[in-house]
């Protein structure tokens, strides 16, 4: 496959905040359909990356490109319309609106009338629905979002984000804060999504990266440590040492999970 049809390129891209390198030249492709994960241990700039692809923070150089079309200087708006989607670490829910209602805004959005009170169309509602049954909180429909649990509400998070009916998804620790069964729930949902939207997602739970992962690219200190096939990853010297010698190993290759049942956050 030619680097022609990578879904995402970023070549040497860097962002500085003061002295701090926190994305220090990273080079990346994701191939169409992949589930391609971002490891590495705290401050190793995967956030920044994902905002900086996003466009949600700009580049301090370097180049990105969405589908074979630079977008390095393309406002975040305009990236969410061309298909870069994406979910927030902080909740962008409408915490006193139903779960339909929330993902019935973000469809309204999509199709270009976000000044209209509700949307009434049937196209609408079916599309809502689909996006409910597609992440399983159809059940859920009518709860007000204050209601749901931790869990619920990142599922509803996906939804929304998928209303807007991205070509790729940027996931930035899905899976944070949720119980077992949480995390396998957001794992089954991810596993169900189409291949025609890619992901690209960072992740704690290794658990979880590597049953998900088609390709895995490590960061350390805002540089590419590796990129490669899940195996690879797993199997590598290098990837080892750099742990080992922070001391950071058991934040790379052990599951950290949460204890107890899915909470609720606290109000926002
Ligand atoms: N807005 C900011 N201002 C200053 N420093 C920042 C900002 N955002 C991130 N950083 C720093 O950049 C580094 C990378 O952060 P981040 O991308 O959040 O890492 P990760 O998501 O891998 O934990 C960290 O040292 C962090 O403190
Ligand atoms: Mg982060």
């Amino acid at each position: 496959m030619s680097e022609l049809d990578d879904v995402l390129r970023c070549a040497g891209v860097r962002r500085t905040f003061g002295a701090l390198r926190a994305v220090d030249g990273v080079d990346l492709a994701v191939a169409p359909g992949a589930r391609h994960a971002l490891i590495g241990p705290n401050g190793a700039g995967k956030s920044t990356l994902l905002r900086l692809i996003a466009g949600g923070q700009r580049v301090t150089s370097g180049r990105i490109w969405f589908d074979g079309r630079e977008v390095t200087s393309d406002p975040e708006v305009s990236r969410a319309r061309q298909g870069i989607g994406q979910t927030f670490q902080r909740s962008s829910l409408f915490r006193t609106l139903s779960v339909a209602e929330n993902v019935a805004l973000a469809v309204q959005r999509t199709r270009g009338r976000p000044w209209l009170p509700f949307p009434r169309r049937p196209g609408w509602a079916a599309r809502v629905d689909e996006m409910l049954r597609l992440v399983g909180v159809e059940d859920r429909a009518h709860h007000r979002v204050d209601t749901l649990s931790y869990a619920e509400c990142r599922q509803v998070e996906v939804a929304v984000a998928l209303a807007a009916e991205p070509r790729i998804l940027l996931l930035d620790e899905p899976a944070a804060g949720m119980s077992a069964a949480g995390t396998a729930r957001l794992l089954e949902l991810l596993r169900g999504l189409s291949a025609e939207i890619t992901l690209l997602f960072v992740e704690h739970d290794l658990d979880m990266v590597f049953e998900l992962a088609t390709e895995v690219t490590v960061l350390h200190l805002g540089r590419v440590l590796m990129s490669g096939a899940p195996t690879e990853v797993q199997a590598s010297e290098e990837v080892q040492r750099a742990y080992l010698g922070t001391g950071r190993r058991g934040e790379l290759f052990t599951t950290v999970r949460s204890m107890g049942g899915d909470h609720v956050t606290p109000g926002t």
